[in-house]
């Protein structure tokens, strides 16, 4: 006689049901249910195979496909009622698939065990994921083009230690960021390479005797092979390390970028007007316009990150095979993702709308002497001068120029040859913006026609 407070799946053995706090603690499918449609397709192969190696029959085979089917529209239609009870996703659908078809429910599980199933649903949705970032990150590849083809030789400060460093081109700017980006997604694309194999069939740690097919789950499954060894198959999370380990990095890009947008929207700054759709008031000042998208999307790093930092950890020290504490593993990978994908989607939509305000960028590029290295380099070519003393006299006309309160194109004749008397007329063709970054020709150099091209690569790649 069994207890009716024992596991239908489990409680053979046990005399009592578990206590309340056991079930809490233990319970997953709060969260697992999210991977109902992995889990479903997983089923479906693997009865597809049962019956395909003879180890079940067509007929039963025929029942849990079906019986799979129902439990499927139940759970899209909001119809399904999770069970604490039935701990985690597997459990609660094989257990409605037995309400609903009977009997043949039972041989579902025939050489099959949770710790390979919940390897591969985990695998099937992490590996859609990797897909939903590639594709997140080209929209944003596509936002930063459109911006860098818009502005190729409009002229800004580039910085170094946020110091006016050298003129560069917003469109220069905006590619950096098209190529960060473009690692990102072979980063999603290698990880997704690398995890698309499949664990099912590795039972529940050493294989089973049964006459499974592995590849054809596999296949059905869309993974390139099954995975070599059961034990690794079902106990590595190492693909989840990777897709957060890939989110990290690029959540480190996308919180940089906000960084920048922050500044950039600033009074002091006025590099760019983000549009009202992705900018807050305040409450109280009403003149205020808040970058908030481009704070939280800053923000957002510390999430992923922690997310990463606490799959490391419950990983690290775990001795082969499965342990519980891989249940661990859901939570910190679904709310890296979707933190992921809605930073990749605000970050779209914040470059699309905003606007660049041309004149200026101009105008800070003109200041805090930009040019001053064009101005060595000139005495370089020109006059002959070794770089170190060309370097040297231009610092002598930058603090007189800092004396004087005025920029370096500002600067006399005359006062340019106290300094150095080889200079002539022919140094204030190379003081303008413009000319200092039509110069900068070399292979990714900040010329507008070292943009043009990059953009046109990206645009063929990408469309
Ligand atoms: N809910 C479990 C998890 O997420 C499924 C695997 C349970 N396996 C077991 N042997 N208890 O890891």
């Amino acid at each position: 006689m069994t207890d009716k407070t024992q596991n239908a799946m489990w409680g053979g053995r046990f005399a009592a049901g578990p206590d309340a706090i056991m079930e809490a603690i233990n319970a997953s499918i709060s969260f697992d249910k999210r991977l109902y449609a992995q889990d479903i397709a997983g089923s479906r192969a693997h009865a597809a195979m049962l019956a395909a190696t003879g180890i079940i029959s067509d007929k039963d085979a025929e029942a849990i496909r079906e019986g799979l089917l129902t439990v499927l529209s139940e759970i899209e239609g909001g119809n399904f009622a999770f069970s604490t009870a039935l701990e985690d996703i597997h459990m609660n659908v094989e257990a409605r698939l037995k309400e609903v078809i009977g009997a043949p429910a039972g041989r579902l599980h025939t050489a099959r065990s949770r710790n390979d199933q919940v390897a591969t649903d985990f695998r099937l949705w992490v590996r859609d994921q990797c897909d939903a970032a590639i594709e997140g990150l080209t929209a944003l590849q596509k936002a930063l083009l459109a911006q860098a083809e818009a502005g190729a030789d409009w002229v800004m400060p580039g910085f170094t230690h946020l110091q006016t460093a050298q003129p560069v081109t917003w469109g220069h700017h905006m590619m950096a960021y098209v190529e960060m980006l473009a690692r990102d997604k072979s980063r999603f694309a290698d990880a997704r390479k690398r995890m698309n194999e499949s664990p099912l069939g590795a039972a529940a740690l050493a294989g089973t005797g049964f006459p499974i097919d592995r590849a054809m789950t596999a296949k059905a499954l869309g993974f390139d092979r099954p995975m070599a060894n059961s034990l690794d198959a079902v106990s590595d999370r190492d693909f989840a390390l990777e897709f957060l380990s890939a989110a990290v990095i690029c959540a480190v890009h996308l919180s940089r970028f906000a960084e920048e947008l922050v500044i950039w929207s600033s009074a002091q700054f006025r590099f760019v007007t983000l549009s009202d759709r992705f900018s807050t008031g305040s409450s109280i000042m009403p003149q205020k316009k808040n970058p908030d998208a481009a704070e939280l999307i800053r923000a957002k790093i510390g999430r992923i990150l922690g997310s990463a930092v606490a799959l490391f950890t419950v990983m690290k020290g775990l001795p082969l095979a499965y342990s519980k504490d891989m249940q661990e593993d859901k939570e910190q990978v679904f709310d890296a993702a979707d933190t992921l994908m809605l930073a990749l989607a605000a970050m779209t939509g914040m470059v699309a709308d905003m606007t660049a305000n041309r004149a200026n960028l101009e105008k800070a590029a003109l200041s805090g002497f930009s040019t001053a290295t064009d101005l060595a380099d000139w005495l370089v070519r020109e006059a002959g001068l070794p770089f170190r003393d060309a370097h040297h006299a231009t610092g002598a006309l930058v603090a007189l120029a800092e004396k004087k309160g005025c920029d370096l194109p500002d600067l006399s004749i005359g006062e340019m040859t106290s300094v150095h008397p080889s200079i002539t007329q022919d140094i204030y063709s190379v003081l303008g913006v413009q000319n200092s970054v039509a110069s900068r020709k070399s292979y990714g150099g900040t010329a507008p026609d070292q943009v043009r091209e990059q953009v046109a690569r990206w645009k063929a790649l990408i469309g």
